[in-house]
């Protein structure tokens, strides 16, 4: 869907939602419905969360907006992350509930303006939001960390990103993932996380090594080695368990570990999904 169609959907939802609930309409449309584009309201919404002492609101919405217009791609990654999560998040029943509820959508929007700057060579300020983001949403990513679009980070308590980390397409990422460095490199020393995957509740992703394509990590699993596309990694340290069920596990949220192939198994069941 392009970014126009996107944004009538969002206000045609936000009209419904002050339809259904009046107790709700002035947030619905000082963030939404009183803007006329999907850069507009994200910019009011994340300043409104993000403003302190330093730093009033209405600077910041100014910042943010200008980071929008000079940079298409990080404005369609916004568009991207609105469609994934709603794809992909079953207790999310419209697209304004993802941009006005969802702290893991708000940090990774946030960062996308803050990665904005820092490849600007503006990274004081970059690093200012960083520490706004992570003191307001409790999410830590580092601005020069690359991160593609369709993402998603869900419920996105503790979630740590460092500066040398890469996540591609379409990758699902929930509460409490480090994706970190072991302590003992420098330079690149961060996970590079390849389209499709999805990282499991509160696992920790250390040194630089690939995650491939399609894989999938377990809850609570401490991963130092690379793994290979399309297989399921758990445990501490972690070790491969099985395969996927599906090609991007990110893109169905399939936790069952049950369901997985056996390693020695059948190739995953391709689904058609279009990356
Ligand atoms: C423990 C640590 C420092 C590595 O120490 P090390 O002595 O160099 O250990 P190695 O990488 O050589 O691994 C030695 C063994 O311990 C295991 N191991 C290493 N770290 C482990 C961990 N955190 N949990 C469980 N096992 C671990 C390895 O699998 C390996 O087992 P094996 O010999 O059976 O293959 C590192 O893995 C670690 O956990 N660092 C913390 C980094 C961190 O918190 N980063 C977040 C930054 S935001």
């Amino acid at each position: 869907m392009n970014i126009e169609s996107l944004w009538d959907q969002i206000v045609t939802q936000a009209e419904q939602a002050i339809a259904d609930e009046p107790l709700l309409t002035n947030l619905y449309r000082r963030h939404i419905t009183d803007h006329n584009s999907l850069s507009s309201a994200i910019s009011n919404i994340l300043s409104s969360k993000l403003y302190d002492t330093y730093m009033p609101a209405s600077s910041l919405e100014q910042l943010f907006n200008e980071a929008f217009n000079d940079s298409p791609q990080a404005i369609s990654a916004t568009a991207r992350d609105i469609e994934a999560v709603r794809e992909r998040d079953p207790a999310i029943q419209s697209y304004p509930e993802v941009l006005l509820h969802l702290k893991g959508f708000m940090a990774l929007q946030s960062y996308r303006v803050a990665h904005h700057l820092w490849q600007n060579n503006r990274h004081q300020l970059a690093l200012y939001v960083q520490s706004r983001i992570s003191e307001t949403f409790d999410v830590d990513i580092h601005p020069a960390a690359c991160v593609g679009k369709g993402v998603m980070l869900d419920h996105a308590n503790g979630i740590v990103i460092g500066e040398t980390s890469v996540i591609e397409d379409n990758v699902s990422i929930l509460q409490g993932v480090t994706l970190g460095g072991t302590g003992k490199e420098s330079g690149d020393r961060h996970p590079k996380v390849r389209a499709g995957v999805l990282i499991g509740a509160g696992s920790k992703i250390l040194g630089n090594i690939e995650i491939g394509q399609g894989a999938k990590i377990g809850a609570g699993s401490v991963v130092l080695k690379a793994v290979a596309p399309h297989t399921t990694v758990a445990g501490v340290p972690a070790k491969q368990i099985g395969s996927p069920e599906s090609i991007m596990p990110a893109l169905d949220m399939c936790q069952n570990l049950e369901k997985e192939l056996a390693s020695d198994g059948k190739t995953p069941h391709i689904l058609d999904f279009n990356i």
